[in-house]
């Protein structure tokens, strides 16, 4: 069985002096190597990225991410960080599409698709987020809605391309301060709906919104789950020290 990826966004979070003294602290508790059976990875804002990467140092089991990358090389773009340019910083997952990006910056289905395909030739990790607005579900539309995000941002890719990528499954609704937690039984069906297409096909399919210490393990228990996305809740060091925990424990009874 794959690894359990446990990460989370910093979003527009951490000085420079915060975003060293959680590396530090993540790495020292780590001391060289990831819990059994599981995929950390960190993503600060870009300020942060080679601060943390060079604490982190270049062996690290931590993967180290950025929120946003676009998908020419280099050029005019004003404002914009290019993959090969997170890369050289040490990065090495791509987040692409988080709903804030999409409702605040215009991110689509075909810019996400661009990136995906701009991190997939530089050797990143591509981390697809998708997710439904409440309104969506309301109306019962959930599944559809995000089986049409993700297969316009991965349409084209080969089946080797496609086992680099990592979906994450984030329902607007229950994301930040203003969302709330998704119940298990809500998760079921849209993430039946995504393994049906995808399990066993990509390198992960994640759940993001509202993780907290408390419904971690039931989260990491729903079928087709296979890591989480992580906010607030991992930004204070010992949450996400608790999160690894607990997923180590989930990881050994699946395997055991
Ligand atoms: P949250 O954020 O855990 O703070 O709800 C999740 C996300 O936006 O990825």
């Amino acid at each position: 069985m794959s690894d359990l990826w446990i990460g989370t966004s910093w979003k527009m979070t951490k000085t420079l002096a915060e975003a060293r003294a959680w590396a530090e602290g993540l790495r020292d508790h780590l001391a060289g190597s990831a819990p059994a059976g599981v995929q950390p990875f960190v993503i600060p804002s870009f300020t942060a990225t080679t601060a943390v990467a060079e604490v982190l140092g270049e062996e690290s089991p931590i993967l180290l991410g950025v929120q946003n990358a676009h998908w020419e090389d280099a050029g005019a773009w004003t404002g914009e960080v290019s993959v090969a340019q997170a890369k050289d910083a040490g990065a090495r997952i791509v987040e692409i599409g988080h709903s804030e990006r999409r409702e605040h910056f215009g991110e689509s289905v075909e810019t996400t698709g661009l990136k995906v395909a701009a991190a997939l030739r530089h050797g990143l990790v591509p981390l697809l987020c998708i997710g439904e607005s409440a309104a969506v579900k309301e109306e019962g539309g959930s599944s559809a809605f995000i089986l049409e995000q993700t297969r316009g941002a991965l349409e084209g890719l080969t089946g080797e391309e496609l086992s680099r990528v990592v979906i994450a499954y984030e329902p607007i609704w229950a994301i930040g301060e203003t969302g709330r937690p998704a119940t298990v039984e809500e998760l079921v069906e849209p993430f039946a709906a995504l393994g049906e297409v995808y399990a066993g096909r990509v390198a992960g399919l994640l759940y993001g919104g509202s993780v907290n210490l408390d419904n971690a393990a039931d989260l990491l228990g729903i079928e087709h789950v296979s890591g989480l996305f992580v906010g607030r809740t991992a930004w204070r060091l010992e949450g996400y020290l608790e999160l690894l925990r607990i997923a180590e424990d989930h990881a050994a009874a699946r395997t055991g």
